[in-house]
C-alpha cells in the first residue's frame, strides 16, 4: 500500500496563541488544514521548552483529524506511552535523540501510534536506510529544531529528493518542518515531500476571532506546492 501522497498542510501550534490552543486547533481545521502539528520541546535536546503530554491530552478533543506530535526530547523512550495515551496519531522522535532509535520506533508502534523519524539538517540519510521498515513518516528538518520563524535551509532539498528515491514505493510520508512558506513549499513538494508543517506562515495575519487569514495562508501554500508537482 502506498501512503496517501496528496499534499497535506500541518500547521504547527507553536505559532498559535498558547492561551487558546483548543480554539486555535478548531480554527485551523475549520480553515482547511489536514493535520495539526504539535511541537514538544524539553530545554535539553533543544534550547527551548514548550509543553508535555498533559497539554496534548487537553487539546486532543479539539482536533478532529490527525494529531502529529513532534518530540524534541531526549531521552524520549520514557515518554512515548504518555504521548500515545494523550491521543497522538503520529509520534516523531529524533534520530539524534539517543543511541537506540530502532527501539524507540518499535516502542512508538507498540504504543499504537504511527512512527515518525525526525532528522536534523546536519544528519545524512544513510542512517535512515535500515529503519525504513520501522517508520510511517520521515520528518526532514529544514531548520535547526527549537524555534519557529527561522529561515529555510536550502541544502535540505537534495536530501528530500534522495530520501524519496530511497523510500521508493514504501508507504512512508516525507514531512518538511521549518521555514515552509509559499516560496519554499514548491521546492520541497517537487523534491517529493507530501506533509508540509508551517507555523508562522499559516498563523500570520489571523487569530481565533479573525481566522480567515489562516485559510488564505493554507490555500496559498497548498496551491504553490501542488503546482510544483
Ligand atoms: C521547529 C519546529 C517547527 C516550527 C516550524 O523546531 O519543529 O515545527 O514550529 O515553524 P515555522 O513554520 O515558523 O518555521
Ligand atoms: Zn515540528
Amino acid at each position: 500500500m502506498i501512503a496517501d501522497r496528496r499534499i497535506k498542510i500541518a500547521p504547527s501550534i507553536l505559532a498559535a496563541d498558547f492561551a487558546n490552543f483548543g480554539a486555535e486547533c478548531a480554527a485551523i481545521e475549520a480553515q482547511g488544514c489536514d493535520w495539526v502539528h504539535v511541537d514538544v520541546m524539553d530545554g535539553h535536546f533543544v534550547p527551548n521548552i514548550t509543553f508535555g503530554p498533559a497539554t496534548c491530552a487537553a487539546i486532543r478533543p479539539h482536533i478532529k483529524g490527525v494529531m502529529d506530535v513532534h518530540l524534541m526530547v531526549a531521552p524520549v523512550d520514557p515518554y512515548i506511552e504518555a504521548f500515545a495515551q494523550a491521543g497522538a496519531d503520529v509520534i516523531s522522535a529524533h534520530l539524534e535523540a539517543g543511541p537506540h532509535i530502532h527501539r524507540t520506533l518499535q516502542a512508538i508502534r507498540g504504543a499504537g501510534a504511527k512512527a515518525g523519524l525526525a532528522i536534523n539538517p546536519g544528519t545524512g540519510i544513510e542512517d535512515v536506510r535500515y529503519l525504513l521498515d520501522m517508520v510511517d513518516l520521515v520528518c526532514v528538518m529544514t531548520v535547526n529544531p527549537g524555534f519557529g520563524g527561522q529561515k529555510f535551509i536550502h541544502s535540505q532539498i537534495e536530501k528530500v529528493r534522495r530520501l524519496r528515491e530511497m523510500i521508493g514505493d514504501r508507504p512512508i510520508h516525507i514531512e518538511i518542518d521549518g521555514g515552509v512558506t509559499v516560496e519554499t513549499a514548491p521546492l520541497v513538494a517537487a523534491a517529493g515531500a507530501d506533509v508540509l508543517v508551517a507555523g508562522s506562515a499559516v498563523f500570520k495575519g489571523g487569530s481565533v476571532s479573525n481566522p480567515g487569514p489562516y485559510g488564505d495562508n493554507i490555500r496559498a501554500i497548498r496551491a504553490a506546492a501542488e503546482a510544483a508537482r
